[in-house]
């Protein structure tokens, strides 16, 4: 019989923490169009902002309180009365409204920052988780800098904040500055020395400064975090926050490692990635873990002929399961004639053994001149090498000299069959070959 794993809560701060970085704001229609976007990927909370930033945030935060239903709705606030006071107005009338309240605990934060002692402090934290308590139900605690924070005088804020009330203590890794056995260590020591902990959900929530956000938010998840805060793609302050859909894929992927569970529907992780994109104008890196272009695509040859012949050779998880379309093989010069051969009959065009030679040939040639080879270019080669080289009239201006140069060769090399007509079904499309017909070779030996 299957045991149960643990359930981790994944709170999306895509609209808060991730658009609070650079380059990264939204307008109002657009949050409302993410917001929807993150309930249909099954978030557990959504923080929708900060409501006493801007009256902007405050409308943000009160419309999705009122539209998205089944996510808790979050709003941040300072320790303070006011900021406590506006996210409730903005949070009133949510199915599930959430009150987190924030102040620095690190010795650096207290002096320079907030210029106050950690005894006040200490009587802050109290009486802001309190106030917020009187008005909402679910109240989140997070001790800002809570990684360079003095173990001692950080066990003391918390137990004083579960004592007055709060019921998650989200411990921020706000200057990306931990390692990942240290976080999990301190995950560890709170749960041993923080009285009331066993009944509040301990979180975790870190910045990517040092490239171990994900990591260190792994690490606290095994060392007893529940829940873990992070952002679509990654995005936020600095170097930005961990990114939502490696945190997920890697306890999909590697359940043997990271055996707990969460809530969200895989299949929508490319389009929210895709949609926050398109909505902030900044490009998913195209080396992206999970939903970047180049994640499941496969240039070399010899790794295209093994995802053809078993995904599982070069794919740790199928394209299918975070919603990205199909995995694409990239033509470019490092690829075989098996990719070769069937890209070419995803186009229509299925050769014998000569015809795909000469094609491979002349692809490889092109292969050289540019970066990628797209279909486009292969079914203006594929024409180009079918025609007399005399009467050749490129199809595509822009690539005509390459594609010119590529098929360049001697005429009697040119005239070569044209391809088998290929053999389609009902709707048009491109019949598969009997499988002996198929790739009798190992494709990258006859490519390099
Ligand atoms: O990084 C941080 O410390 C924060 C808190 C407000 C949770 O974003
Ligand atoms: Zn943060």
């Amino acid at each position: 019989m299957a045991t149960e794993q643990p359930r981790i809560t994944i709170f999306d701060t895509t609209l808060r923490d991730g658009e609070q970085s650079p380059g990264c704001s939204m307008n109002h229609p657009e949050k409302l169009r993410l917001a929807h976007q993150l309930d249909r990927l099954g978030v557990d909370v959504i923080e929708a902002g900060f409501p006493i930033a801007s009256d902007g945030d405050f409308a943000a935060v009160k419309a999705i309180a009122g539209l998205v239903r089944r996510p808790i709705i979050a709003g941040l606030a300072r320790a303070c009365r006011p900021d406590i006071e506006r996210a409730w107005e903005a949070l009133k009338d949510a199915a599930r409204p959430r009150i987190h309240v924030f102040l620095a605990t690190s010795d650096i934060h207290l002096q320079y920052k907030l210029r106050i002692t950690r005894d006040q402090c200490l009587a802050q934290a109290r009486e802001s988780v309190a106030f917020a308590k009187s008005l909402c139900d679910d109240v989140e605690f997070s001790p800002e800098d809570a990684t360079r924070t003095d173990p001692e005088f950080l066990c003391k804020v918390l137990e004083a904040v579960v004592e007055a009330g709060a019921t998650t203590l989200n411990i921020p890794d706000t200057v990306g500055f931990t390692v990942p056995a240290e976080f999990g260590e301190l995950i560890s020591t709170l749960r041993q020395r923080v009285k009331g902990i066993e009944s509040v959900t301990l979180s975790a929530h870190c910045h990517n400064d040092l490239g171990m956000a994900v990591a260190n938010t792994m690490a606290a998840v095994a060392a007893g975090a529940r829940q873990v805060e992070c952002t679509i793609n990654g995005i936020g302050e600095r170097a930005g926050n961990a990114a939502l859909e490696e945190i997920v894929m890697a306890m999909r992927v590697r359940r043997d490692r990271y055996p707990y569970e969460s809530r969200i529907e895989g299949g929508q992780l490319f389009a929210a990635s895709q949609m926050l994109s398109e909505i902030i104008g900044v490009p998913v890196q195209p080396n992206k873990a999970v939903t970047g272009r180049n994640a499941f695509a496969h240039e070399a040859g010899i790794h295209q002929d093994g995802v053809l012949k078993n995904p599982l050779t070069y794919e740790i998880m199928t394209p299918q399961s975070v919603g990205v379309p199909d995995s694409r093989l990239v033509l470019g010069k490092h690829s075989g004639r098996h990719a070769l051969s069937i890209r070419c009959e995803q186009l229509g065009y299925q050769f014998d053994r000569r015809a795909l030679d000469d094609i491979y040939r002349r692809f490889v040639r092109l292969a050289d001149k540019i970066k990628h080879v797209e279909d486009h270019h292969l079914l203006e080669l594929i024409r180009e090498t079918h025609k007399p080289a005399a009467s050749a009239t490129p199809l595509f201006e822009p690539l005509a000299t390459a594609v010119a140069a590529a098929v360049s060769v001697p005429a009697q090399e040119a005239q070569r069959p044209f391809p088998l007509v290929p053999q389609t079904n009902a709707f048009g499309l491109p019949l598969p070959l009997p499988a002996e017909q198929h790739h009798e070779q190992e494709d990258y030996l006859w490519g390099v």
